[in-house]
């Protein structure tokens, strides 16, 4: 009995040859491989849109879907605050966060912290220290310190406006919120410039010493 060789073009059991089934594979492959790329398309379009549904589902930022809707009194007034108070922070870190540090704490041996100092107790104080600087050996929470601290509001170009703003956020921030300080106003402003015109040399920084005179540690403001 001659064995029937399984030649390349002889059809195999099931009746299809090598070359037919090398065909077959081979555009399956190809139908593989096409599909791949749009499938990873699609992963990465599918990865976008949860990505943008969430972020709208977490943020719309100001997106709505029903624009006509007017924002109510509330709304608006809670939107303003909001706005005042990003102004205020980006002010602060721009005219005192350079040296004091943005979270006020301030930089070992170079500038003494903001966050829990003694020195914040009097708004009029501040205000002063602003106006016309500090320099001199300095004790502030139990470190020394002696180096200058600019005229901030002259350097800065700070309104009167703007030194209340800064003051009542410095007196609020950080661990010095739990003690409550009153706001500082114009008025306290005007009382500060009043109290410089009064020195033999009103535009000359204080010293630790003199301020403190001035204004004294512990007594309220
Ligand atoms: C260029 C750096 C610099 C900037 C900007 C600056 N300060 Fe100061 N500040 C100092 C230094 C330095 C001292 C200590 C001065 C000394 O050694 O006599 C000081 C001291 C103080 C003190 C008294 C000590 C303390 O830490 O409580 C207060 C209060 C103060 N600064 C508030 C402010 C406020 C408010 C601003 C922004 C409106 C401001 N400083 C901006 C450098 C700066």
């Amino acid at each position: 009995m001659s064995k029937k060789g399984k030649g390349k073009s002889d059809p195999g059991a099931d009746g299809f040859t090598d070359r037919e089934l090398q065909d077959t594979h081979g555009s399956e492959r190809k139908v593989r491989e096409g599909l791949f790329l749009p499938f990873f398309l699609f992963l990465i379009a599918c990865a976008w849109f949860a990505w943008g549904s969430i972020s709208l589902f977490v943020d719309a930022n100001g997106f709505s879907l029903n624009p006509e809707r007017q924002l109510t009194e509330a709304e608006i007034e809670a939107q303003k605050i909001r706005a005042q108070e990003m102004q205020t922070e980006i002010l602060f870190k721009n005219s005192c966060g350079a040296c004091h540090q943005a979270n006020g704490a301030g930089i070992p041996g170079s500038f003494p912290p903001l966050d829990g100092s003694d020195w914040l107790d009097n708004g009029q104080r501040v205000i002063s220290l602003t106006l016309v600087g500090m320099s001199g050996p300095v004790e502030v929470m139990g470190q020394q310190y002696n180096s200058l601290m600019p005229k901030i509001a002259e350097t800065y170009n700070l309104k009167d406006e703007d030194i209340v703003s800064v003051v009542n956020y410095v007196r609020r921030s950080w661990s010095n919120a739990s003690k409550e300080y009153a706001e500082v106003t114009l008025e306290d402003v005007a009382a500060a410039r009043k109290a410089l015109e009064e020195r033999p040399d009103p535009a000359a920084p204080w010293t630790a010493e003199d301020v403190l005179k001035q204004y004294p540690l512990g007594a309220a403001d």
